[in-house]
């Protein structure tokens, strides 16, 4: 497995792989990787004949106070980890001033889809995000990018991205990975201590709940809001965030889960330090 940390040879490589007429597909990640990470990889694996997985912990989508400093990294583990049976052929992992040599003046913004959820908790983080993705779809030049849908706002913000820019990529998003209990699999929950990582359940069994009462038929957006809630507030060590279902895709508020459309339930919540978020994306029947 390569290790490339130049955007110019990065560039090179793509070219020759698109040359050999082979498809290339991309996981952008932050490192610190974990099972749902290659999960994404193997499903790129699937989807293309050459995998590139990035690591770089962005700045720019970290506001002031966030954990951009404490961001767990260890890029010797990582590698080992793309070296096991979900086997990246490249790894592009640029340095800071690689991927930002100069403070940018051109930043991708899109519009709307960051209203609301996380988007409306950390300002300017999707703006870091887009930007960050569409330079590292310039450096790997991939024909299909693989991101992880427990970030689902962020992946419909990319996926909008990628289809208003042409950037002629094909985005697929793949479901949370979760430990036995149900907690989705993230880089941040190393920061739970042994009894707010045993609270932090509620999470999922919040987003499942709304889900399994979407697919019996309940409609009442309210109703269904008021139950995520008490189910994470029942958690004595959780600060809620928010809970919230939106349209799927647009991201909008609804106020009623009208039969055969899909919604977002979607939720945050602190526990200590780490900030944790988890969602289901539903079709109600009918
Ligand atoms: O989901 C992540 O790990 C990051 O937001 C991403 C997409 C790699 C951009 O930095």
């Amino acid at each position: 497995m390569r290790v490339v940390t130049s955007i110019v040879e990065m560039q090179a490589e793509s070219d020759r792989i698109r040359a050999d007429g082979r498809r290339l597909a991309l996981v952008p990640t932050m490192g610190s990787l974990h099972e749902g990470h290659l999960e994404l990889v193997r499903s790129a694996r699937r989807l293309a004949d050459h995998v590139t997985v990035t690591i770089f912990v962005n700045p720019t989508q970290f506001g002031p106070g966030e954990d951009f400093e404490r961001y767990p990294r260890d890029l010797g583990a990582d590698l080992a980890l793309l070296s096991g049976d979900a086997a990246a052929d490249l790894v592009f992992a640029p340095t800071v001033s690689e991927m930002y040599p100069e403070p940018p003046l051109t930043w991708v913004d899109v519009e709307r889809l960051p209203d609301r959820l996380c988007g409306a908790r950390r300002p300017g983080h999707f703006r870091g995000v887009a930007t960050v993705v569409a330079k590292l779809l310039s450096a790997c030049r991939p024909h299909v990018a693989v991101f992880g849908l427990k970030d689902a706002q962020q992946f419909f913000v990319l996926r909008r991205m990628a289809r208003d820019l042409n950037l002629g990529v094909e985005l697929v998003g793949v479901d949370t990975v979760r430990e036995p209990d149900g907690l989705a699999l993230s880089s941040r929950n190393r920061y739970l201590a042994p009894e707010e990582r045993t609270q932090a359940v509620v999470l999922s069994k919040a987003v499942f709940e709304a889900r399994d009462r979407i697919l019996a038929g309940e409609t009442d957006v309210a109703g269904l809001e008021r139950g995520m809630r008490d189910r994470i507030v029942s958690a004595s060590l959780a600060r809620i965030d928010y809970a919230e279902i939106v349209e799927a895709e647009t991201l909008q508020p609804v106020t009623t889960v009208e039969p055969g459309t899909t919604v977002l339930a979607a939720v945050a919540a602190w526990f200590g330090t780490a900030r944790l978020i988890d969602n289901r994306i539903v079709r109600a029947p009918g």
